[in-house]
């Protein structure tokens, strides 16, 4: 790395963000460098419902790591992951209802935690206390304060944190990145990113807690409410706004990711929020924000359009001859280049063919997301997907539906993580949690 380039970096992010800086650009002899032979790394696994469930497969796949402890309140579902690693590692992994019991087994090393979002902050909090290092679901926090409280934690804990957007591992989206910051696009000029929208509806009538599920874990965090047929679904914990801030944050936390890593440092900080949104049921379940337009702008002028899919259809199919469920563009003096999880398409096509573009700078790359982990885990080597680089992009989302419910221009200060105006908003970079789960 460039040290005149750590240091702007530094410079700009300052206080608590600079404090944790991750080196992003790192040099070719680690990129390079062999995964040592060493120790198993134990995992325990919390939440193991669909993403939950996904990721223990990718980790039962990756050598050197053994799953050895499940925890989920819904007992059919941590008994099912439990016969999971049964059948593909021929050992019981010790099941818990409570993932308090599952932190406090000082053999395990890390934890994957795929709850619904209101919890990933929380536990990731006590994770790191107990000494574990911790790969978590996207989005981040619930709150803004959570995700500086997680930061903190980390760095303060020295602990590996992996943030699970996962497409740090797709060679073209790496490709695609590189293009951007060497400059083949020319200086970069502006970004668009979008993401799908949420839904609204959801049953709230009551049902009586199924059998086998602890409910009031579940829930957790959050406000005490009836149980619904809905309420102890994914869908709950994606568009009701008591597990969650919407698909503002929850898919959007893909697209903006790739917005950050193709980012030049300098101009990293978010200034300026204003935009509109849709809340298609806001009496019903899913009550949070579904459709957004939004435009932020970062320190140095450059803007960034932040919309749900629907509005970006009509914009980004100017451009591109398809338009992917979600996208980062970045444009430039010389050409775009146009970047999702289902590929890529640029101004210049031939540059997608490049293996290896021209220039220096270079992002930490792993092929396998969960290998990475598991590798950083075990060397004490930088994360793909650092936690500094997951409180930036999911202040993004958090920032933009303020604006959005505000109705005003939010102006946001990077370096002191604060809102400048208006003053008021601060008061919601917080909520109050239920019960004992206040940890940050
Ligand atoms: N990276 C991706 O592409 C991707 C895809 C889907 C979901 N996700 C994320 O994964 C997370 C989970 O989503 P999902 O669709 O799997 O939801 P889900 O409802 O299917 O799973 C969540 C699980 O967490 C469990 N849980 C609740 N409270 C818990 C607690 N206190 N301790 C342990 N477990 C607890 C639930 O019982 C459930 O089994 C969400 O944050 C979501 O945004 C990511």
């Amino acid at each position: 790395m460039n040290s005149n380039h750590l240091n702007s970096r530094r410079q700009f992010l300052g206080g608590v963000i600079a404090a944790a800086v991750a080196p992003q650009f790192i040099p070719s002899r680690v990129l390079g460098q062999e995964t040592a032979p060493g120790r198993t790394i134990r995992l325990g696994h919390i939440g193991v419902g669909g993403q939950g469930t996904s990721l223990l497969q990718n980790f039962l796949a990756v050598k050197g790591a053994t799953s050895v402890a499940i925890a989920d309140p819904f007992q059919a579902r941590r008994e099912a992951a439990g016969k999971r690693v049964l059948a593909s590692q021929g050992h019981e992994p010790k099941l818990y209802n409570d993932f308090r019991e599952l932190l406090a087994d000082k053999s395990i090393d890390a934890v994957i935690i795929a709850t619904a979002d209101h919890w990933h902050v929380p536990i990731g909090l006590a994770a790191v206390r107990a000494g574990k290092d911790v790969y978590i679901e996207k989005p981040l926090g619930y709150t803004l304060n959570q995700n500086r409280a997680m930061l903190e934690a980390c760095q303060k804990e020295k602990r590996i944190f992996q943030y699970g957007t996962q497409q740090r591992s797709q060679e073209i989206l790496k490709r695609g990145v590189e293009l951007v910051l060497n400059g083949y696009i020319g200086d970069l000029q502006r970004i668009e990113v979008w993401a799908p929208a949420g839904n609204g509806g959801g049953s709230l009538v009551e049902i009586p807690v199924p059998d086998g599920l602890d409910y009031d874990l579940y829930i957790g965090p959050a406000p005490m409410k009836p149980c619904s047929k809905d309420r102890i679904t994914s869908p709950a914990s994606w568009f009701c706004s008591d597990y969650s801030i919407g698909f503002i944050a929850g898919w959007g936390a893909h697209p903006l990711d790739i917005a950050i890593w193709g980012q030049n440092y300098d101009q990293q900080g978010p200034v300026s929020f204003r935009g509109t949104g849709d809340f298609p049921t806001p009496n019903g379940l899913f009550n949070n924000c579904a459709t957004w337009d939004v435009e932020i702008k970062f320190a140095g002028g450059i803007p960034m359009h932040f919309m749900s899919t629907n509005h970006a259809q009509p914009i980004v199919s100017k451009y591109r001859n398809k338009v992917p469920g979600d996208g980062t563009t970045f444009f430039g003096s010389k050409g775009w280049v146009s970047l999702n999880r289902g590929g890529a398409e640029a101004s210049n096509p031939e540059w997608l063919k490049l293996k290896e573009c021209e220039g220096d700078k270079r992002v930490l790359y792993r092929n396998n997301y969960y290998a990475s982990f598991v590798e950083s885990v075990r060397e004490r080597t930088p994360s793909i997907a650092p936690i500094e680089d997951a409180v930036r992009s999911d202040a993004f989302s958090h920032l933009s539906l303020m604006a959005i419910k505000s109705g005003q221009e939010v102006v946001w200060d990077p370096k002191a993580y604060r809102i400048i105006s208006p003053e008021s908003l601060n008061e919601r970079m917080g909520q109050p949690v239920r019960g004992d789960w206040k940890q940050s």
